[in-house]
C-alpha cells in the first residue's frame, strides 16, 4: 500500500501536465499508466488553432482556447528550460483555403463569424495564397490567413512532460488501473492491474477516451466521454522539396476537413478523419484515401513525398465538445478529461487549473463553465 496526496489515472499529456504541476506544488503524486507519454499525443498533429477551428455555439470554449493559446509561449519556455528539451513549438501561423465555390462560401462565413468575435484573420485571394505557399494548387480560390494559430510537436511535448514529472518527484506506476477504490461517497485510491494499491487523498481521472471505462466508480461519477476516431498520415519532406509548406494549411474539401502541419524537422502530418466508430483504431484504406485525395487537391506535389506512417487515435469527445475540469461527483475525485479536439492546445491551462484544484483552491474563473457537473445539472433541469 502506497500513500499519496494525488494519483493520476492516465499518463497522456493531460495526466502528465496535471502530475507535473501537482509535483511542483509539493504534492506526493503518482501517475498510473502502462505507457506514460503514449496515447493520443503520439497521433495528434499538434495544431494550436483556436481561431481556425472556432465553431458556432462554442464561444465559451473559444475563450478557454484563446487563453490557452496566449499561455503557450510562457508554458513552452518553462518546460524547455526545466527539461532542456526542444518541444517543436512553431509560431508559423495558418492558412485556411478554399478550392471550389461551396468551400469558398463556407470559408467566407467562417471569416464573418471570426470578425463578429473580434478574432484576427485576413481574407486573401487565390494568388495571394499561392504567393505565401507556392505549392498550393492553381485551383485554390481564396483563403484566410490566421497568423496567431500555431503548432507544437505533441510527441516532444509528451516526452518533455514525462521528464518534467520525473524532475519534480512524480512516481510512475507502469500498469493499468483495475479500479478506483470508493468508500461511502469518497474516492480514496486505485488498484492497479499488477495488484498494487495506491491510496491517495485525491484521484484524478485523466484517462482521455477511456475515462468512462474506469471500473469502481458509480455511474453518476463517470464522465460522458466517448471515443472519436481520427486517422492521420505522416510524410517526410526530403531536403530537395523543402520548404514544402511554411505554415499549417487547412481546407474544407467537399465538406470534409483536411489539414497539413509542417514540422521544422521535415515531417508533414496530414489529418484528420473524425469518425464515431467506438473503440476501433484500425487505419482504413478509405480513411487514408480520403486524406490523400483531399491533400492532393490542395497540394498536388504531395504525392512525391515519402509516406512514413499511417495512424489512428481516439479523441475524448463530450456532448458539448468541451473538457471536464474540476471536482467530480465524489469527494476526492477530480476530472481532467474530455478535451476532444483541443487536448494539445488546452494542456498548459489544464495544468494551471489542476494545480489550483489539487491544492484546495477555488476552481479558476475561466474553468468554471467546464465543471464536470454541468451535464448532470442539465438532466435535472430537463
Ligand atoms: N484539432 C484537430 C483534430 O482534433 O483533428
Amino acid at each position: 500500500m502506497h500513500r499519496h496526496d494525488a494519483v493520476v489515472i492516465g499518463g497522456g499529456i493531460i495526466g502528465l501536465v496535471t502530475a507535473w504541476r501537482a509535483g511542483q506544488r509539493g504534492l506526493r503524486t503518482a501517475v498510473a499508466d502502462p505507457e506514460p507519454g503514449g496515447g493520443a499525443a503520439q497521433v495528434a498533429a499538434g495544431m494550436l488553432a483556436p481561431v481556425t477551428e472556432v465553431q458556432y455555439g462554442e464561444q465559451a470554449l473559444l475563450e478557454l482556447n484563446l487563453a490557452a493559446a496566449r499561455r503557450y509561449p510562457s508554458f513552452v519556455a518553462e518546460l524547455e528550460e526545466t527539461t532542456g528539451l526542444d518541444l517543436g513549438y512553431r509560431t508559423c501561423g495558418t492558412l485556411a483555403v478554399a478550392l471550389d465555390a461551396d468551400d469558398r462560401a463556407q470559408l467566407r462565413e467562417l471569416h464573418a463569424f471570426q470578425q463578429s468575435l473580434g478574432l484576427a484573420s485576413e481574407w486573401l485571394g487565390g494568388r495571394e495564397c499561392r504567393r505565401l505557399e507556392p505549392m498550393l494548387a492553381p485551383g485554390v480560390h481564396g483563403g484566410l490567413r490566421v497568423d496567431g494559430d500555431h503548432q507544437i510537436d505533441p510527441r516532444r511535448l509528451a516526452a518533455a512532460l514525462v521528464r518534467a514529472c520525473e524532475l519534480s518527484g512524480v512516481e510512475f506506476r507502469r500498469s493499468r488501473v483495475a479500479r478506483v477504490e470508493v468508500a461511502g461517497d469518497r474516492a480514496h485510491g486505485v488498484v492497479l492491474e499488477d495488484g498494487t494499491r495506491i491510496a491517495a487523498g485525491q484521484v484524478v481521472l485523466a484517462a482521455g477516451s477511456l475515462s468512462a471505462r474506469i471500473e469502481g466508480l458509480p455511474a453518476r461519477a463517470l464522465p460522458p466521454v466517448r471515443p472519436v476516431k481520427g486517422q492521420v498520415l505522416r510524410l517526410r519532406v526530403p531536403p530537395a522539396y523543402a520548404p514544402f509548406l511554411s505554415r499549417t494549411v487547412r481546407a474544407v474539401v467537399r465538406g470534409g476537413h483536411v489539414y497539413l502541419v509542417p514540422r521544422e524537422n521535415g515531417e508533414l502530418v496530414v489529418g484528420a478523419t473524425s469518425e464515431e466508430m467506438g473503440w476501433d483504431t484500425t487505419v482504413t484504406a478509405g480513411g487514408v484515401y480520403e486524406l490523400l485525395r483531399d491533400a492532393h487537391e490542395l497540394l498536388p506535389g504531395i504525392t512525391e513525398l515519402p509516406l512514413t506512417a499511417t495512424q489512428a487515435g481516439l479523441r475524448p469527445g463530450t456532448p458539448d465538445n468541451a473538457p471536464l475540469l474540476g471536482r467530480g461527483a465524489l469527494d476526492g475525485l477530480v476530472l481532467a478529461t474530455g478535451h476532444h479536439r483541443n487536448g494539445v492546445l488546452l494542456t498548459p491551462l489544464t495544468g494551471d487549473v489542476m494545480a489550483e484544484v489539487l491544492t484546495g483552491s477555488a476552481v479558476p474563473a475561466q474553468a468554471e463553465p467546464f465543471s464536470p457537473d454541468r451535464f448532470a445539472l442539465q438532466e435535472q433541469q430537463a
